[in-house]
């Protein structure tokens, strides 16, 4: 901060009075910059907590600006160097974004390295490095015209991380003040580093999660697969042999044979799309912005527990309204909260109560949202307790996860609807849940969370 004092003779006391108060002022109006710009580094990590660069930027641009430096930039070091991920101020050419520079014997760089504190030099001109010529340095002075530089480092823990620079075309040291300020903001950034690396792994690590409970759900139902697959199977050796009995006819029937040959073709599509919807459920993939006919996706998961279905001797009624609009979002992870919402319905009528069983698949919608609705009659939910069923990890079955449900809400979530439970009319157990229809939906913000997504 540059401080201004009156003029000329000696200071009267009120004088000093007007000096104190301007500096006062001036330190009141720095401290409000300071304060808006660190709101608006928190306030852009909470905008984009998964993407650092526009945090980069602003921590960047803020720094620079508030020392009242022309030129800033942000680097993070590698293994053979440092990137420069922020820059500001300054053309494209020099102090390239995304350029790994090495870390040069006697650049400032090499300087913070060995000492991990600020490296602040007044007047790069006098500076023992450029006297050698030391390439980076001659750089700076020569293309950029840089005079007074600053580089502070981003410590975490005792490692360094990055560092935060800026500098100043002409000769004037920074002051201690802006020293400090510009170690702030590299805290800043390190915090940034830091909560985006755990918010990956956490993300890869309900991935991974996601994907086990999926291949744990196809799993509870591989016996009844085995059979839904047995049955097509049966009927394909069938038609094959009667197809060859009519060509072998004299006269051959050729009508005949291409009848029985047409339900073949029928039955390996059917045994096929069972095939591709357990192997899109099972296989790991990256989440996908489809537009999605939900009674459609319905449909498909139903071909996959209709032999779970038949065995528990379920009577399953559908109730698809026929003008549902689209949702935007990832089509397998949407079928596995209905693959599990049904699977767990199933499951709780496959006690041995004698009462009759029903599965209810419905799906209506408003002009705000495309709801779809899971009612079964089984044992039904505490209503004093809805929540408890969407804590991770609870379980009443004896080989569940408990994580079914929780993971189904994030889903849902981070497509931009809800998922709830209630209790089924007259008995049983009603989940539900909702998502933006497409035309309604704000698309970027569901891609953007898309992007983000867990799963
Ligand atoms: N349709 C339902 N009827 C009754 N209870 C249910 C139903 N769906 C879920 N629950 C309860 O919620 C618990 C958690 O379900 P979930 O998260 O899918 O895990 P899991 O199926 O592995 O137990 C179940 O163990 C069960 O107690
Ligand atoms: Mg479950």
């Amino acid at each position: 901060m540059e401080q201004s004092k009156p003029r000329g003779g000696p200071k009267t006391p009120r004088r000093r009075r007007v000096a104190d108060r301007l500096e006062l002022q001036e330190q009141v109006t720095e401290l409000a910059a300071q304060q808006a710009a660190v709101s608006e580094v928190l306030r852009s990590i909470a905008n984009s907590p998964h993407e650092l660069e526009p945090i980069f930027d602003t921590i960047t641009a803020n720094a620079t600006r508030l020392c009242r430096a022309e030129v800033g930039a942000l680097i993070l070091f590698e293994e053979h160097g440092y990137r420069i991920v922020a820059r500001t101020g300054v053309a494209d050419t020099y102090y390239v974004k995304g350029h790994l520079y090495p870390v040069s014997e006697g650049a400032p760089s090499a300087r913070m390295v060995k000492t991990r504190s600020p490296v602040h030099i007044a007047d790069l001109t006098a500076d023992q490095a450029y006297l050698q010529r030391v390439p980076g340095l001659v750089a700076l002075v020569e293309q950029i015209g840089v005079r007074s530089y600053l580089l502070v480092p981003m410590l975490k823990d005792d490692e360094l991380v990055g560092g935060i620079t800026i500098v100043r075309a002409h000769v004037q040291p920074f002051t201690d003040k802006q020293i400090e300020l510009v170690t702030a903001f590299a805290a800043q950034a390190t915090i940034a580093l830091e909560i985006t690396r755990r918010e990956r792994q956490l993300r890869q690590a309900q991935t991974e999660l996601a994907h086990a409970t999926r291949v744990v759900a196809m799993g509870h139902l591989t016996s009844s697969l085995a059979h839904e697959l047995k049955q097509p199977l049966c009927a394909v050796a069938a038609n094959a042999a009667a197809s060859s009995r009519w060509l072998t006819r004299e006269p051959a029937q050729i009508e005949n044979a291409k009848r029985s040959i047409e339900c073949i073709i029928k039955d390996v599509e059917r045994a096929n799309s069972v095939i591709d919807r357990v192997h899109s459920l099972v296989k790991k993939a990256a989440p996908r912005k489809d537009t999605i006919n939900i009674n459609d996706a319905i449909l498909e998961v139903m071909t996959v527990v209709r032999g779970e279905v038949v065995k528990n001797r379920i009577r399953v009624q559908t109730q698809l309204s026929d003008s549902l609009p689209h949702v935007r979002g990832d089509l397998v992870q949407l079928q596995q909260v209905m693959l599990n919402l049904i699977i767990n319905a199933i499951q709780a009528m496959s006690g041995p109560a004698d009462s009759p069983r029903e599965l209810r698949i419905s799906t209506e919608s408003t002009k705000e949202e495309v709801r779809v609705a899971v009612r079964d009659t089984g044992p039904g939910l505490s209503a004093d307790n809805l929540q408890l069923p969407f804590e991770p990890f609870y379980t009443t079955k004896p080989s569940g996860m408990g994580m079914g449900l929780s993971i189904c809400r994030v889903i849902v979530e981070e497509h931009g609807g809800r998922l709830w439970a209630s209790e089924n009319e007259p008995r049983g157990a009603l989940f539900q849940f909702t998502l933006p229809p497409t035309d309604g939906a704000d698309r970027d913000q569901i891609d953007a969370s898309l992007d983000a997504s867990r799963y």
